[in-house]
């Protein structure tokens, strides 16, 4: 696991978008989406090289991690539409190449089985994006979740509701359920790319970086896979315990090494 701290939250989203960048420039024919606002600095720096590097998402398939269960369809809040506006709509890639678990499926279970089959058939993903809730979920793998997880339905806590109530008209409106990929599912992908900013995320990076790998922090998942790459600004850097060390490892990283 590499981690980087950078100075402020948009270097972490230059960073981070430089990084997947090059993942689609060597040939990633399938990539790993998150929503909310974690990535959006690094949706922003992919939608630039696009614009002004000719970097082509074409022949990209594209898989979300999660979504709202009973949403009515193209809810402004849905996460299909959502990377939509964000992300997709100013890339080259078609619509019918982003793909996202039906939380509007008649039955769920076999939705959730379809998405996998469909992560399957276009996988591995060679890239994932991810970032952390305050209480250590990737995706929406809340504590508890098992390490070995697939695309499931899945009960918001407290927490992650309130946290994101921001995105809606009241807190009532939030969703209690979501399909989301399981941790196994997103361990699957070749590289793990996480972004964390804000002191909200400074003691789930830290119980998720430096603490026991348990399914009571998901994101400890982290730590058994071969090729994560975790960016953080100072602000979600605080608790670590050993930023000096990672910092110094940054600054003195082989020339020849990618991310
Ligand atoms: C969303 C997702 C979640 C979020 C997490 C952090 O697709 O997978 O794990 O990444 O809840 O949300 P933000 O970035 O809004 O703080």
């Amino acid at each position: 696991m590499e981690l980087v701290i950078t100075d402020t939250a948009d270097q972490a989203g230059v960073l981070a978008g430089g990084i997947i960048a090059a993942d689609v420039r060597a040939g990633a024919r399938a990539i790993g989406l998150a929503t909310g606002s974690s990535p959006l600095g690094a949706y922003r720096e992919l939608i630039r090289r696009h614009r002004d590097e000719d970097l082509s998402f074409a022949g990209v398939q594209a898989f979300l991690l999660d979504e709202y269960i009973d949403l009515p369809a193209g809810h402004p809040q849905s996460y299909a539409r959502f990377i939509r506006d964000e992300f997709t709509s100013h890339i080259d890639i078609d619509d019918a190449a982003v793909h996202s678990p039906d939380g509007n499926a008649a039955d769920l279970p076999a939705a959730a089985a379809a998405y996998e089959a469909a992560i399957a058939a276009a996988g591995p993903v060679a890239v994932q994006i991810l970032g952390i809730g305050a209480n250590g979920h990737i995706g929406f793998n809340e504590p508890g979740s098992s390490l070995r997880s697939r695309t499931r339905v899945k009960t918001l806590t407290p927490r992650t509701r309130a946290d994101n109530a921001r995105f809606f008209d009241t807190p009532d409106d939030v969703p209690t359920h979501v399909l989301t990929q399981g941790l196994g599912t997103i361990s699957d992908a070749g590289h793990l790319v996480m972004i964390a900013t804000g002191p909200s995320k400074a003691a789930a990076v830290a119980a998720a970086v430096e603490g026991p790998v348990s399914a009571f922090c998901p994101a400890s998942i982290l730590q058994m896979h071969p090729h994560v790459t975790v960016i953080t600004d100072e602000s979600a850097a605080a608790a670590l315990t050993q930023g000096d060390y990672y910092r110094f490892a940054h600054a003195n990283k082989p020339h020849w090494q990618g991310y």
